[in-house]
């Protein structure tokens, strides 16, 4: 089922060349879905149950937890659909859009019911599910988590076209940025006590402090058995002045390389200095979204050079120093 030769430091090496930093994240994140799919091919062998490890993203936007999620999938050849924890809340009628998104799901596994029953389904903003009173006319925070947890657990869902889907052997991810939680985790230090004899790792005991315990969730507004569904918990990490600049720069379909090659089509050489790339994610930085205002800044500078080149044939180069300055064209003869 899932190819023997991806073992999760494998899988790790593959999601290196996509998604930069977030070490640890990408580490939970393989061991996940590879015991997952070593528990069902196990539990086919023995016709027992699978027992899941559903995982939770916990992290600030913009950092790269869509983008994990989604390469994951890709690497692993499995279907894959996202879903938006607030769009359910907002529905009268939340069955209905869990429906839809597991028909999704079968779509995109090419109707194919068998490769869709084991697919990876990502529901993004589950932090916005606190518990609180719902609004009129629809499905309370708290109700949809009951929905979410029996698809999580593992149901049958009958489909428009009249087929059943079986959800057992489904990944779940939830993710969210869930936003004040350090300040609950702040005041329940478990761990802190033991750090105390010497011999103790200080690395293992940091770990421990920075993990995120089902009582912290459950303070913040989920459910218990909600967060009990969720006993994977990985964190990612803001993004540092460094990461936003590999982000440009390094992988595959970097915004970079993305650039030259749509300049290169032009016969034209993109030379930008690495000091751009500083000044982008400095820039970045300061707009507090992620790496997500990086394409935004970028193609703002890029726009008027590529408005200019086409009409100008003899143009052989552009070299950008400065994201503050104008490029340099340097033409031909
Ligand atoms: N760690 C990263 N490595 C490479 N690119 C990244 C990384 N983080 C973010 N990006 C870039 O920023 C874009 C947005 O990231 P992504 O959609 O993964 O954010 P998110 O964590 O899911 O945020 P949100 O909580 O708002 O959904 C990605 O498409 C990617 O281009
Ligand atoms: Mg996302």
């Amino acid at each position: 089922m899932l190819d023997k030769r991806l073992k999760p430091s494998v899988i790790v090496k593959l999601l290196d060349q996509y998604v930069i930093g977030q070490e640890d994240a990408k580490k939970i994140m393989a061991v996940a879905v590879y015991s997952h799919y070593r528990k069902i091919e196990k539990a086919k062998r023995d016709s027992a149950d699978v027992v899941k490890s559903n995982v939770l993203l916990i992290g600030p936007s913009g950092t790269g937890k869509t983008l994990l999620c989604e390469t994951l999938s890709r690497i692993l050849g499995v279907p894959f659909v996202t879903a938006d924890a607030t769009s359910l809340a907002q529905t009268r009628y939340v069955n209905d859009e869990i429906e839809a998104v597991l028909q999704r799901l079968v779509d995109k596994a090419g109707g194919s019911l068998e490769r869709a029953q084991l697919g990876i389904v990502f529901i993004d903003e589950v932090d916005k599910l606190k518990a609180g009173p719902g609004q009129p006319r629809t499905a309370s925070a708290e109700s949809v988590q009951h929905a979410l947890l029996k698809i999580m657990e593992g149901s049958q869902v009958k489909l428009a076209g009249g087929q059943f889907i079986d959800t057992t052997n489904l990944l779940f991810i939830c993710g969210g940025a869930f936003v004040g939680l350090e300040d609950i985790m702040a005041g329940s230090q478990t761990y802190g006590f033991i750090s105390a004899t010497e011999s103790d790792n200080q690395n293992i005991l940091d770990r421990l402090n920075a993990r995120v315990k089902p009582t912290d969730l459950f303070q913040f507004g989920l459910i218990p058995e909600f967060t009990g569904r969720l006993p994977m918990i990985a964190r990612f990490r803001d993004l540092t002045r460094d990461m936003l600049v590999r982000i440009l720069v390094e992988p595959k379909n970097c915004l970079y390389n993305q650039f030259t090659e749509i300049f290169r089509n032009e016969g034209v050489e993109l030379a930008v200095d690495r000091k751009v790339f500083e000044q982008i994610a400095d820039l970045a930085i300061e707009y507090k979204t992620g790496a997500r205002s990086l394409r935004g800044i970028f193609e703002e500078m890029i726009t008027p050079v590529l408005y200019e080149v086409p009409d100008d044939p003899a143009i052989k180069k552009v070299e950008i120093a400065s994201l503050f300055t104008e490029p340099q064209y340097i033409r031909q003869g």
